[in-house]
């Protein structure tokens, strides 16, 4: 397949590096396009020459030209979450598939484009939840499916983000909603994704709460940290805070960000406690579902540690489920943490059994690797009994149950999910089943 990546940050290099290292019989990568010259610069130099030249290089300006020139096949999405709708839209009307990184997009707005362009031109796109093929949370899937503990009547799902991790969302593009969606959309896309296809349902209502407790002048002041600098390589308190982001000793960091703002002033490392941070680092909600389950769901950004606890129950029984994650994310102070998941399942009137985790190697606790192999190998067994290829219409329900959070948040009244689709002229299928909504 003739590819082409939009957006060549960080996340690309997964897509890039497995097409070059692992998938080049089967496709080519034929163009990448970015706003930046010195990163499109970086990753061409990554990828094979062809007939000694070196793959094409688009700016922004130039992607229509791209696609005629070029003629891919399937575009990778990997830019920031507020321009994937407008790719989207532009692969889809020249005939290209997709595959685009989570969230699919960040509004009600940009999802209605996503869905006529997608109604129009009848292409693909996969949106790439990674967490639904790491095997432990593939191992829920199956128990849930396989009817282990019955019907699902309410779950409990928690989210830490710790100081590392967390504190990334409020040094760059992601701390500002117009974005990212706000971290109910940007990082909790995963997490309702997750919930939607255990239970194989989709949210009908939605309150929650929301505010900034910790990523604010008011932390650092009693913190000690008067007189901040706007980024961490320009503050002399950098010494002393342990959110600081030191670019200049990280040479991948530095190569990609630093060393790239000439070309278009992208401050990788803003201070985390700068007053002008749009988002939310603290947020609960409940959420009620078509199946008729409801879950409460918390998600913080200042964890002392980093992982997801999640409790079901069922008409039969209960499983539980705890990781502690260790994610490889520059900057700040951790303690030494170990990765560590367990499992547990208790049927009514018998004891607690703690499972044999199913794990795999790569990131993201194993699921990488599961995904592209998925997403590319086009001689392996495309039948997936867990349905993990995710097309548009479970991005877009990924996606609402954070968009409902937000307007209940702003509100402070329950969201109802129908009613908010039917204001906004958008008619997304209720999937009856998760198998059928898969790309493949
Ligand atoms: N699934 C995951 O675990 C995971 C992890 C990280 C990031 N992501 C997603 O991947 C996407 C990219 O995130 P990232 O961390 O690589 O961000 P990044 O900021 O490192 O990279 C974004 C790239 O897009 C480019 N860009 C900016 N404006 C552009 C435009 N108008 N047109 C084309 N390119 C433009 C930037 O120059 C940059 O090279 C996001 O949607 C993010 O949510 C997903």
């Amino acid at each position: 397949m003739r590819i082409a990546i939009v957006g060549v940050g960080s996340r690309h290099k997964m897509y890039r590096d497995s097409i070059v290292e692992d998938y080049a019989d089967q496709h080519q990568i034929v163009a990448l396009c970015d706003i930046n010259e010195h990163r499109l610069m970086l990753s061409a130099k990554e990828i094979p020459l062809v007939n000694e030249q070196q793959v094409a290089t688009y700016k922004v300006t130039e992607f229509d030209q791209l696609l005629a020139e070029q003629k891919p096949e399937l575009i990778i999405v990997t830019t920031p979450d507020f321009l994937h709708d407008v790719y989207i839209k532009k692969a889809f009307d020249a005939g290209c598939n997709v595959i685009c990184e989570k969230p699919m997009t960040i509004n009600l707005e940009k999802l209605k484009i996503i869905l006529d362009a997608q109604k129009r031109s009848d292409q693909a796109v996969t949106v790439t939840f990674n967490y639904r093929y790491s095997p432990a949370r593939t191992q829920i899937k199956e128990l849930i499916m396989n009817d282990t503990i019955g019907d699902i009547t309410a779950v409990d799902f928690r989210w830490h983000l710790d100081r590392v991790h967390g504190a990334d969302y409020f040094r760059r593009w992601h701390r500002q909603h117009k974005f990212s969606g706000g971290l109910l959309v940007h990082k909790s896309t995963h997490h309702f994704d997750l919930l939607n296809w255990w239970m194989d349902s989709t949210p009908t209502q939605v309150f929650a709460t929301g505010s900034r407790a910790f990523y604010r002048p008011e932390t650092a002041d009693a913190m000690g940290l008067q007189g901040r600098g706007e980024r961490c390589s320009e503050c002399k308190l950098s010494n002393k805070c342990d959110m600081t982001l030191n670019m200049r000793d990280q040479p991948e960091l530095k190569s990609l960000y630093q060393d790239a703002e000439y070309a278009d002033g992208y401050m990788r490392d803003q201070c985390v406690f700068a007053e002008e941070i749009g988002i939310e680092d603290t947020m609960q909600a409940h959420i009620r579902y078509a199946s008729g389950a409801s879950a409460n769901y918390t998600l913080v950004a200042y964890s002392p540690w980093e992982g997801l606890e999640v409790v079901f129950q069922g008409t039969k029984g209960e499983i539980r489920h705890r990781h502690i994650e260790v994610h490889g994310v520059f900057g700040g102070k951790r303690e030494h943490a170990v990765d560590n998941t367990v499992t547990t399942l208790q049927l009514a009137g018998e004891a607690v059994q703690e499972l044999d985790v199913w794990s795999g190697e790569g990131n993201h606790g194993g699921a990488d690797p599961v995904m592209l192999d998925i997403l590319f190998n086009e001689k392996g067994d495309k039948q997936d009994k867990y349905s993990r290829a995710a097309n548009h219409v479970m991005g877009g329900w990924s996606i609402l149950t954070g968009i409902a959070a937000n307007q209940s948040i702003a509100s402070g009244n329950m969201v109802d999910i129908d009613q908010m689709l039917q204001r906004n002229g958008i008619d997304l299928p209720r999937p009856v089943s998760i198998m059928e909504t898969q790309t493949l």
